[in-house]
């Protein structure tokens, strides 16, 4: 199975995405993560995507789409995969959906996670992230077991540079103008679904279950 989240900062794609994951046993890729390990590490690659997050701007395509590319092609996502944060601009999508007809493949479900820009600058600032295995937090709705500690791996937690308040909100204004355009290319290609995502994440995580083991007609 081949889906897409797509949703604003903060719509909790990657905590749904992390669910999904584990419940249908395929990889979770983001490439919000990965541009996150590489600046980690201060690789070449993380210290040139660093200078456009850091402002709340999308890394440039020809950037993004390579990395993207090389992922989806290991051995790990024969049986699909879950893209969290990718497509971002219509050229991404174009590109992957080049790649993956050239597989006689497609994409299963693009599924929205609806969340209104006021809630979402609520989360950010109590957001709190692993940066070694990418588990996120939220202080108030989803705290770790011991406070500022990775329940996965035992890292120290943090509050990610682009989760400023400033940061987030062009962040928002970068979403509405060049990712948003997306819900209408899936929606075209029918494979769109939306979901509720101001909920509880677990009534998220069942809407987008029922989807994807296709007991919601739409
Ligand atoms: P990326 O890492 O993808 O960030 P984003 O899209 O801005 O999304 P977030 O990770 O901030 O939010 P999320 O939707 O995953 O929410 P989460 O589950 O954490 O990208 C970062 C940057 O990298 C971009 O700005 C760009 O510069 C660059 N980049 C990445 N991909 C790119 C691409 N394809 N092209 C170009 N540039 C790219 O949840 C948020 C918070 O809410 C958490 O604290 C969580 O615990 C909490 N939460 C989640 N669900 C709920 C719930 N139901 N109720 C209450 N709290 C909840
Ligand atoms: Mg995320």
């Amino acid at each position: 199975m081949k889906i897409i989240m797509l949703g604003a900062p903060g719509a909790g794609k990657g905590t749904q995405a992390k669910m999904i994951a584990g419940k249908y046993g395929i990889p979770h890729i983001s490439t919000g993560d990965i541009f996150r390990a590489n600046i980690k590490d201060q690789t070449e690659l993380g210290m040139e995507a660093k200078k456009y997050m850091d402002q709340g701007l999308l890394v440039p395509d020809e950037l993004t789409v390579k990395i993207l590319l090389d992922r989806v092609a290991k051995d790990d996502c024969r049986n699909g995969y879950v893209l969290d944060g990718f497509p971002r601009t219509i050229p991404q999508a174009e590109v992957l959906d080049k790649a993956v007809e050239e597989l006689n493949e497609s994409i299963d479900f693009a599924v929205n996670v609806d969340v209104k820009d006021e809630n979402i600058i609520k989360r950010m600032s109590g957001r709190r992230a692993c940066l070694k295995c990418g588990a996120t937090y939220h202080i108030e709705h989803i705290p770790p077991k011991q406070e500022g500690i990775c329940d996965s791996c035992g890292s120290e937690l943090v509050l990610r540079d682009d989760d400023k308040p400033e940061t987030v909100k062009k962040r928002l204004s970068v979403y509405h103008e060049q990712t948003q355009p997306l819900i209408d290319y899936y929606n075209k290609k029918g494979i769109l679904r939306e979901v509720d995502g101001s909920q509880d994440m677990n009534d998220v995580f069942n809407a987008i279950v029922a989807i994807l083991d296709g007991a919601d007609k739409h």
